[in-house]
């Protein structure tokens, strides 16, 4: 799919949690549709405005009849604040949808653990909502340092919820790995901070699941275009993270 540039009305910029803002867009009519894993570029600031670089940021949820594009993100830095300063009837660049997305089908009539961390549960939903109807069972696993968010969101979508707090403000104290338990699953789909999915991504692939990990790369052009978001995998073969990905098998990685 070939990604495009719009601008899109913000509907909804509002506050999730204590730095976690979700904010709803409207996608103008004639814009390629995303699919869950792929992602936007995102500016909020004129060409000749730092920072310089767009922003990329998940699809959290794309609901078609209504072409309302959500996304959930964590204000971070000069890029992030930006965004976060955005009301309703603003204007936003986007450039997407970008990325090979998540291989929805490879859950067709499987057990499925989608697994996030904090933020990583961004993608997350999205993911959910395509799986739910072609797998014979989603459970959502999800970890956070000490608040959560967003849980709720995935209660129409899966037939359980786990939650591990690193503080134990709510659910089980520890980690998101503590939640899995592998022989219940065929297949996981991962996305968090880089150790919590290769702690993971290692334990599926021990027990000989079929996992796959969205990747984080620092992205300049989010295309292809620049070479900026290469990395190499475990057998030091190099990937563009924006192009290749941002999706790839858990093997490629942490094989
Ligand atoms: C494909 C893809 C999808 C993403 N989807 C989401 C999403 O749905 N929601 C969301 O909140 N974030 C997402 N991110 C991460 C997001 O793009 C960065 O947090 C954002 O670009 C930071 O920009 P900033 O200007 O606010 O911060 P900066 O000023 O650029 O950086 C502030 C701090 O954040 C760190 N940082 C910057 N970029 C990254 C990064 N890519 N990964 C980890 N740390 C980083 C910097 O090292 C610095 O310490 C995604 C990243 C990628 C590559
Ligand atoms: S960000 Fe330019 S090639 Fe990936």
């Amino acid at each position: 799919m070939r990604a495009q540039s719009c601008e899109a009305l913000v509907l909804v910029n509002e506050e999730e949690a204590t730095g976690i803002r979700q904010m709803r867009v409207n996608l103008p009519a004639g814009q390629p549709e995303p699919k869950a894993g792929m992602f936007y570029m995102l500016r909020a600031w004129g060409a000749d405005e730092p920072p310089l670089l767009s922003r990329p940021i998940s699809v959290h949820r794309w609901d078609k009849e209504t072409r309302v594009l959500t996304f959930l993100y964590q204000v971070k830095g000069k890029g992030t604040e930006k965004l976060a300063a955005l009301c309703h009837g603003d204007r936003l660049s986007l450039t997407g949808p970008a990325g090979n997305g998540f291989p929805v089908e490879a859950a067709r009539g499987k057990r499925v653990a989608i697994i996030g961390g904090g933020i990583g549960v961004a993608p997350l939903l999205q993911l959910a909502r395509e799986v739910h109807p072609v797998a014979a069972r989603v459970d959502f696993l999800a970890g956070f340092r000490d608040e959560v968010y967003r849980v709720d969101a995935f209660e129409p979508y899966c037939a359980n919820i786990y939650v591990a707090t690193d503080t134990g403000s709510f659910g089980k104290k520890g980690f998101v790995t503590d939640l899995l338990d592998t022989e219940k699953y065929d297949l996981a789909y991962i996305c968090g901070p880089e150790i919590m999915m290769k702690n993971a991504a290692r334990l599926c692939l021990a027990a000989g699941l079929e996992c796959y990990v969205s990747k984080e790369g620092v992205m300049a052009c989010g295309l292809g275009a620049c070479l900026g978001c290469t990395c190499r995998t475990e057998k030091g073969e190099p990937v563009c993270v924006c192009k290749d990905g941002p999706v790839f098998e858990g093997s490629v990685f942490y094989g």
